[in-house]
């Protein structure tokens, strides 16, 4: 019998990616049920374009113009998307706000990953608003994405301890090691079906040994 095709992915990200690098790593393994085809982002500099085209995988760059409403935006956004076969969405690092137009065109199908345990401290800097907080655990969570700021479905959470001395840039460190855990496992519970929306919450049909919740207590 052959292997199952796997899911066409499109990311979207407006920085570095190293997110994306996680998603392009995770395909090293035979049985990945994901393929990233191509990677959009809104900034000519942003890092993960070049990561997409030094692994041969789609690069578009699609700016945000000012003089026009993000519908629009987003309509050639999902043109993008569909033109490489995209099935499911992933923002990483992905600076714009979407509208209902790529989320009416990928229902339940579009993931975010944001440096927080959600529901606190979503929107910017949520490392920052976290230690502004004395919070003891802080953390990222990947969610599907509603029409809010961070407010969709909870897929799953990674949680890291918060050090005396912590600035910052340690925090967001600590973090984003977990976060790069965290997206290629979500990714492959959305390609292997294993995700159903129940109201706000999501259930997720889990694989043997496998939790929703990550725990990283290295410093
Ligand atoms: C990550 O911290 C992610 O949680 C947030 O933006 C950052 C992107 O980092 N949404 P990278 O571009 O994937 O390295």
């Amino acid at each position: 019998m052959s292997p199952p095709v796997p899911v066409s992915v499109g990311v979207l990200a407006s920085g570095g990616g190293s997110n994306l690098q996680a998603l392009l790593d995770a395909e090293a393994d035979p049985d990945w049920p994901a393929r990233i085809a191509v990677v959009v982002s809104n900034r000519a500099d942003a890092g993960a374009l070049e990561r997409a085209r030094r692994h041969g995988r789609a690069a578009v760059l699609l700016p945000r113009r000012k003089d026009q409403p993000r519908e629009v935006h987003d309509q050639a956004l999902v043109q993008a998307l569909r033109a490489h076969g995209v099935q499911w969405v992933c923002l990483a690092g992905y600076m714009l706000l979407v509208t209902p137009v790529l989320l009416q065109a990928f229902p339940d199908r579009v993931l975010n990953i944001h440096p927080a345990l959600l529901p606190a401290f979503p929107g910017l800097h949520g490392q920052a608003q976290a230690l502004h907080h004395g919070v003891r655990v802080a953390g990222a969570t990947v969610h599907l994405v509603d029409g809010g700021c961070d407010t969709g479905p909870i897929v799953c959470q990674g949680a890291v301890p918060v050090l005396p001395g912590d600035d910052e840039a340690a925090l967001s460190a600590r973090i984003l090691r977990v976060e790069h855990r965290l997206y290629p496992m979500a990714l492959r519970w959305a390609a292997e079906g294993r995700l159903r929306v129940e109201g706000r919450r999501v259930q997720v049909d889990l694989p043997a040994g496998e939790a929703t919740s990550l725990w990283d207590p290295a410093p």
